[in-house]
């Protein structure tokens, strides 16, 4: 009997192929005028994959019905078993009253993991082109029985079995097929449409059958599943397809099934014309919002939600920008969660400061022993609870914001969850993935570099975010209103909340738009020290410029911001205010004072002729840095000044000195065992200490007020005898290098 049956097919398919070869006359058939195509789509919510769906469909004037929305979806969980039979359902019931039209083409398909990629002229073609009454999809994976495959007939190449998330036909076929069903919500649309299809009796065109096939090259339908490798982005101007490399096709409808989602996320941040290489970003003003209509008393309330979960360099400096937003303060409610008894004293400063500038501002400590996860529930949880709260901001203690309009810019772009892009500097470490890996960690997209380096400006949907991200407060009242969404089985929090978010459908998009600011490193921050961050010039070049370097440092070069006082002494800004008041803290912190003794065990003979009252830089261990400060900020000046002398920016003696009446108070005149000598002033004349200075023999010229946070630079020998001139009340700080000695 099963022998006889296989015949039965067998025989048939050769006819088909007879069928086939014998209609290739050169007499086309009219085509089928657009009009005439209608889409028929199942949606019960409207979700983010429903909105880019529909947006796509518009965009190439697709008519579409939408069937049971607003209904409850009884089809089960289709992402992870088998289901969907409400779908078919509800098509039964829409076809009905379509069943006499014979000229109306059916396109049935799914919305929320599916796009357009042409228009209905196109698919109307190649619909004529297969020659059918009814096509469906096809993949390569037989789902969900695999048993039924050797019933399958047979191909010699191209995508075998049936996929259910797209079908085409003529209105009273597509009738006749699922008129047919009879079963229950949760049973399985794709296996209904499977048994149909592999019935030979209702598939093969001996009259009153269906005339059905499948498009087994994906000249309509392509379906990611198992078929992620096939497929590639294919820029045209102003429109983005995917082409199938295998069949050299250019499917129309293109179908994250399966696992695939995040794949159709990335193709759909292109396809059709979200993002070109001629006109950027074409939806990224879609759906905006503009808070400058609004009045300031308007403005939405908005959490923020600071986490310090380890040690950060900078904390001062990050509430320095977050009270710098551009951003009605009496808007912004404060929830702080602090695992570090170190940032203690940060965060207790801050608060003295500002707690009466923010809406409200809570703190919960490392007392409290929470997880991070707890944590960051506890912070959302205070956004969702309060119907007032129109937003969460998520921001983590590594993120330095350098744009004070981040939060007005995330507002307006108008997205459940996006966040900005943060870069570790000249690093390609950001805050997103742009893909996932088969185990949900990272991977790394096509475009990931692009967008880091903002090559590709857009707003970008993506599987994972973390460090700051704005939510939708009314996003956490509905789509996730659960709570607890940062724990997950062992996942990083982050990696939960994501997670959840995925499978929720909520969409997470990250902007490169603008430049919003960078991420901090947070490894091998030592807070064994006094004042750490001024160990972080490796680590965190950018932000120790930022605080440490004088403002018009690069005035220097740019406008020749210096000055030379006396001959071939110069003269220039070079520390900020706090590098001099942390240097000088940390060695008072420290406080072995030298005394100024000739008799000195730190330096080679133990015998120091002209000795002063100071530290050196090795005795708190900042000398790496303090050479790594004299190549990167110094040698520059030398060069400048000295040209043609290239510095080895080399120091033994690096140290900052002492004079006060009490202990020493100047310095007799000698000269330095250096190429030249470096002194930066590291507090102020008249304000700190009276006196001082210094003064240069050979050309009897003294410099009297030194500045704060500006440097001496003059040759060490020869030339420059030079002295320390009396400081008479108070205590006078300087730092002192004697470079290439
Ligand atoms: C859709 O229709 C509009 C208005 O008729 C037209 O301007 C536009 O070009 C059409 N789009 C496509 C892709 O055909
Ligand atoms: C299917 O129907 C078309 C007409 O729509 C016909 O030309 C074709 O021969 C039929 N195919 C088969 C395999 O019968
Ligand atoms: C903090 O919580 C952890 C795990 O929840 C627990 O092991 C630890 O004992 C707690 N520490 C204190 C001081 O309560
Ligand atoms: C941190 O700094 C202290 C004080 O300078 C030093 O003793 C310690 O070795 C440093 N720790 C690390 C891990 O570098
Ligand atoms: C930088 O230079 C400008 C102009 O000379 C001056 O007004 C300003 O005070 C300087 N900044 C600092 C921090 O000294
Ligand atoms: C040095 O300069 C001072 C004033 O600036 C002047 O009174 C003095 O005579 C000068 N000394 C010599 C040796 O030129
Ligand atoms: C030293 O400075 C202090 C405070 O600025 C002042 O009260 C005192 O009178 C000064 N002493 C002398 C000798 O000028």
């Amino acid at each position: 009997m099963e022998y006889l049956k296989f015949c039965f097919v067998f025989s048939c398919w050769l006819k088909f192929a007879n069928s086939v070869s014998s209609t290739e006359t050169p007499q086309a058939p009219a085509p089928i005028p657009k009009e005439k195509l209608l889409v028929l789509t199942v949606a019960t919510e409207e979700t983010d994959g429903f909105h880019r769906f529909m947006k796509s469909a518009s965009y190439f004037n697709y008519t579409v019905k939408v069937l049971g929305m607003g209904e409850a979806w009884k089809g089960g969980d289709v992402g992870r078993s088998i289901g969907g039979g409400q779908k078919v359902r509800l098509l039964k019931e829409a076809m009905e009253a379509l069943a006499d039209q014979e000229d109306l083409v059916v396109l049935s398909v799914d919305s929320y993991d599916l796009i357009f990629a042409g228009g209905p002229e196109e698919i109307l073609r190649k619909f004529q082109q297969a020659n059918h009454k009814v096509l469906f999809a096809a993949e390569g994976l037989i789902w969900p029985d695999k048993r039924l495959a050797d019933k399958y007939p047979s191909i010699r190449s191209g995508k075998r079995y049936l996929n259910s998330g797209g079908i085409i036909g003529y209105a009273p076929y597509i009738n006749r097929v699922v008129s047919q069903w009879n079963l229950h919500d949760n049973d399985d649309d794709q296996l209904f449409y499977t048994k149909i299809y592999l019935d030979p009796l209702q598939r093969v065109s001996i009259p009153e059958t269906l005339n059905m096939t499948l498009d087994h090259k994906c000249q309509i339908f392509q379906n990611l599943n198992g078929a992620v490798d096939e497929v590639l982005l294919k820029f045209g101007t102003g429109r983005v397809r995917v082409r199938n490399t295998v069949y050299d096709s250019l499917p129309v409808v293109v179908h994250g099934n399966g696992n695939t989602k995040m794949y159709l996320n990335y193709l759909a941040n292109y396809v059709p014309n979200a993002w070109t290489y001629e006109n950027g970003c074409s939806l990224c003003d879609d759906d905006i919002v503009d808070l400058s209509q609004l009045k300031v008393s308007e403005y939405p309330n908005v959490l923020v939600g600071v986490f310090i979960e380890q040690p950060t360099p900078f904390l001062p400096e990050f509430f320095q920008r977050l009270l710098t937003l551009d951003y009605p303060k009496d808007k912004l409610n404060l929830f702080i969660h602090n695992n570090e008894v170190y940032h203690e004293k940060h965060i207790q400063k801050f608060w003295e400061e500002n707690r009466n500038v923010f809406g409200s501002f809570k703190v919960v400590g490392p007392e409290e022993n929470l997880s991070q996860g707890e944590a960051r529930n506890m912070g959302m949880d205070l956004c969702r609870k309060d119907a007032t709260c129109g937003y969460y901001f998520s921001m983590d203690s590594d993120v330095m914001l350098t744009n004070r309009q981040t939060l007005k810019l995330l507002i307006e772009q108008n997205r459940k969850i996006i966040g900005p892009l943060v870069t570790r500097h000249s690093k390609l470490w950001s805050n997103f993935w742009g893909a996932l890996s088969l185990d949900g960690y990272y991977a790394r997209s096509e475009d990931y570099v692009d967008i880091v380096q903002r090559k590709r400006v857009g707003v970008w949907n993506i599987p994972y975010m973390a460090h700051v991200y704005l939510v939708k407060g009314s996003v956490l009242r509905n789509e996730l209103k659960e709570r607890n969404y940062f724990v997950l089985e062992k996942l990083d929090p982050d990696m939960a909340f994501c997670r959840n978010s995925r499978e929720m459908g909520v969409f997470m998009y990250i902007t490169n738009r603008h430049d919003f600011g960078r991420l901090i490193s947070t490894a091998n921050y030592n807070i064994s020290h006094y004042n750490n961050d001024l160990w972080q010039i490796f680590e965190n070049p950018v932000d120790w410029k930022e605080k440490y370097i004088h403002p018009n440092y690069t005035r220097i070069f740019t406008e020749n911001h210096m000055e030379e006082p006396c001959p071939d002494v110069f003269w220039f800004p070079v520390f900020s205010e706090k590098a001099c008041d942390e240097i000088v803290g940390e060695m008072e912190h420290y406080g072995s004072w030298s005394g100024g003794r000739h008799e000195d065990k730190r330096i080679s003979g133990g015998y120091e002729t002209v000795p002063t009252d100071d530290i050196h830089m090795k005795q708190i261990g900042f000398d790496k840095e303090w050479l790594h400060f004299i190549r990167e900020f110094i040698s520059p000046v030398t060069l400048k000044v000295f040209s043609g002398y290239y510095t080895k920016g080399y120091a033994v003696m690096n140290f900052v000195v002492k004079y006060t009446p009490e202990r020493q108070a100047y310095l007799r005149p000698h000269h330095d065992s250096s190429t030249f000598t470096i002194n930066i002033a590291l507090n102020n004349k008249d304000r700190d200490f009276e006196g001082g200075g210094c003064r240069f023999h050979r050309y009897n010229c003294s410099i009297s007020s030194p500045r704060k946070g500006w440097s001496f630079m003059h040759p060490g020998r020869l030339t420059h005898l030079h002295e320390g001139l009396p400081t008479t009340n108070g205590t006078r700080y300087i730092a002192v290098s004697f470079i290439d000695p």
